[in-house]
C-alpha cells in the first residue's frame, strides 16, 4: 500500500486560521502584531520568498514592511537598519532574508537582531533557549515539521528519529526539537558511515541535505514517517528519468517548463513508507505559516503583558 500523504498545504491553512484569530483578538487590545521584512539586493529567488511573506501578513491582518537596501549595502549601514527596526516598539518581528551579498558579515547582521524580535529564531540565544528547553523563538522550517507530526498524530515519543543533514537552519534545530519530545535522535552528514543502514534504523526520517532523490527505497523502513526538507529543482533529463520514470503528470510539467521541483526523497520512496511529505506541498507550505505563527507569539511575549 503507498505511503499516506501528509498535507502541508492543509495543515498550514490550519495554522494561518489559528493565527489570524490571534491577530484579531491581539489588535482589538490595541497591539497589531508587525512584522519587518529586510530583502537586501536583487535575488530572484528571495524575491518571491518575501512577496509570499508580506502576502500572507495582508492575509492574516498583520503588519507588514519590507525594507529593500541596494545590494552595495556595508554591514555597517545594515547594521544600523537592524537597530532602527530593534528600537521600534511596533516591529515585533524582524527577518533579514537570506543570503546576504558577500560584503556584508551574515553572522555579525544575525547577531544584532533583538532576540525578542528574531522571528527566524536564528539568534544564537534563540538557539540556546531551544536547546535548553525556555522559551522562545524556534526556526519556521524546523518548527513547521514539528507541526505536521503533531497534527498528523505520528508518535515521536521513544521514537527513532534520524536527520539527514546537520544545517543550522534546519538540521541542527529539527534534531533538538526532536530530541525535546522524547525521540531518540541520530544526525547523519557528508561523513556518516553507511548512510542507508542508519537511515533503516529510523521510525522518523527527516531528509534535509539539499540533493535531488538522494533517499531511495532502500534508505527506509518498512512503515516509516518520512519528512522531506528538500527544495530542487531538477532540469537535467538523464537526472528525471531517474525519479519520474513513467509519471505522466511530472513528464507533462518537465516537458513544457523544461525543470520540475523535486525533494531530497526519491518518489519511489512511497511505495515503502507509511506517511510521507509531498515535494510541493509538504514542508514547504508550514515554513510560512510558522514565521506568521512567530511573528504573533513575539509580539505576546514582548508586548502582551504590558497593560
Ligand atoms: N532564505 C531561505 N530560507 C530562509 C529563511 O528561512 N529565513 C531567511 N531569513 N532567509 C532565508
Amino acid at each position: 500500500m503507498p505511503a499516506i500523504l501528509l498535507d502541508g498545504k492543509q495543515i498550514a491553512s490550519e495554522i494561518r486560521q489559528e493565527t489570524a484569530a490571534e491577530v484579531q483578538n491581539l489588535t482589538a487590545a490595541g497591539i497589531r502584531p508587525g512584522l519587518a521584512v529586510v530583502l537586501v539586493g536583487n535575488n530572484p529567488a528571495s524575491e518571491i520568498y518575501v512577496r509570499g511573506k508580506v502576502k500572507s501578513c495582508e492575509e492574516l491582518g498583520i503588519y507588514s514592511e519590507k525594507i529593500t537596501p541596494p545590494a552595495t549595502i556595508t554591514t555597517g549601514e545594515l547594521l544600523a537598519l537592524v537597530n532602527e527596526l530593534n528600537a521600534r516598539d511596533e516591529i515585533d518581528g524582524i527577518l533579514v532574508q537570506l543570503p546576504l551579498p558577500t560584503q556584508v558579515d551574515a553572522k555579525k547582521i544575525l547577531l544584532a537582531v533583538d532576540p525578542a524580535k528574531d522571528v527566524d529564531g536564528f539568534h544564537p540565544m534563540n538557539v540556546g533557549f531551544l536547546s535548553t528547553q525556555r522559551p522562545g523563538l524556534i526556526s519556521c522550517t524546523p518548527a513547521g515539521i514539528m507541526e505536521i507530526l503533531r497534527r498528523s498524530h505520528v508518535d515521536i515519543s521513544g521514537q527513532e528519529a534520524v536527520v539527514v543533514g546537520r544545517s543550522d537552519i534546519v538540521g541542527k534545530p529539527t534534531a533538538m526539537l526532536l530530541i525535546n519530545a522524547n525521540a531518540t535522535v541520530t544526525v547523519c552528514h557528508s561523513k556518516t558511515r553507511d548512510l542507508p543502514g542508519v537511515c533503516r534504523r529510523a521510525d522518523i526520517l527527516v531528509a534535509a541535505i539539499g540533493r535531488a532523490g538522494m533517499i531511495t527505497p532502500d534508505f527506509v523502513k518498512p512503515g516509516a514517517t518520512v519528512i522531506d526538507v528538500g527544495t530542487n529543482n531538477v532540469t537535467d533529463p538523464a537526472e528525471f528519468q531517474r525519479l519520474f520514470v513513467g509519471n505522466a503528470k511530472r513528464e507533462e510539467t518537465f516537458r513544457t517548463k523544461g525543470a520540475t521541483l523535486v525533494g531530497d526523497v526519491h518518489p519511489a520512496v512511497a511505495e515503502v513508507a507509511g506517511k510521507m511529505t509531498p515535494v510541493p506541498g509538504g514542508v514547504g507550505p508550514l515554513t510560512i505559516a510558522m514565521l506568521m505563527s512567530n511573528t504573533v507569539k513575539a509580539a505576546k511575549m514582548r508586548r502582551g503583558g504590558r497593560n
